[in-house]
């Protein structure tokens, strides 16, 4: 497995530099996460498809989460099945769990009629379901295909935009860590912090780099 699913955060603990994201998705646990759509924005590779799994993994155990890696493959069809399979309850895992979670990264590329789909879904979404899009693009006048407006979608869900300031000092400590643990590490932690910042905050990025074994020597 590569290192950046090795070390992919399992909870909203491990997650790094997102606490007001973190808070948001707490609060709303205590009222219950299901019924309900979130919208996850963030620049590439900072924890957006990591948060989208942990909130999908907070209701639904594994087989009763589907992920789509891009809107573009999330087809009417697609969403005719969701709003089947949303009746009946997911599989029961161990630890009590029913829920069902669909994931759509990318969401910036949903085909007109499919957001169409998605907004009478979102309606009446039962409350053992819930619906995650992640996506890279900002705002909302001009999302999906022929720039539609995105309010109508984008206002039926809970909003989290992921930050991009104050990553890099501790991707740096994280990336040391991994690279430690992989005996991958020979360089001090300033090195990594001119990774994390050559990479743009990109954490993917960070710890390809250190799989290819740039932080040995
Ligand atoms: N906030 C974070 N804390 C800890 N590790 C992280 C974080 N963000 C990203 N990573 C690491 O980087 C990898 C990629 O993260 P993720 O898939 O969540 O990025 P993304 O925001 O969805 O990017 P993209 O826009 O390219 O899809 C994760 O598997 C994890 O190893
Ligand atoms: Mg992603």
């Amino acid at each position: 497995m590569n290192l950046s699913e090795q070390y992919r955060p399992r909870t909203l603990s491990e997650l790094i530099g997102q606490p007001k994201a973190v808070k948001v998705v707490e609060r709303i646990a205590e009222r219950g996460i299901g019924g309900r759509a979130f919208w996850i924005s963030g620049a590439t590779g900072i924890g957006k498809t990591t948060l989208a799994r942990i909130i999908a993994n907070m209701i639904a155990q594994r087989h009763s989460i589907v992920e789509y890696d891009s809107a573009d493959k999330f087809k009417e069809a697609d969403a005719d099945r969701l709003a089947d399979t949303m009746h009946t309850y997911g599989f029961l895992s161990p630890t009590g769990l029913y829920g069902r979670a669909c994931i759509i990264n990318e969401a910036h590329g949903l085909r007109r009629a499919v957001v169409r789909q998605l907004l009478g879904i979102l309606e009446r979404l039962p409350g053992h379901c819930v619906v995650i899009f992640t996506t890279t693009r900002d705002g909302e006048d001009a999302l999906f295909e022929d720039d539609i407006d995105a309010h109508p979608l984008l206002s039926r869900c809970v909003q989290i935009p992921l930050t991009n300031q104050g990553l890099a000092g501790a991707f740096a400590e994280r990336a040391r860590q991994v690279a430690d643990a992989e005996g991958l590490n020979g360089k001090p932690l300033a090195a990594y912090k001119r990774l994390v910042q050559r990479c743009r905050n990109n954490m993917r990025a960070v710890l390809q780099a250190v799989e290819s074994g740039e932080m040995v020597e």
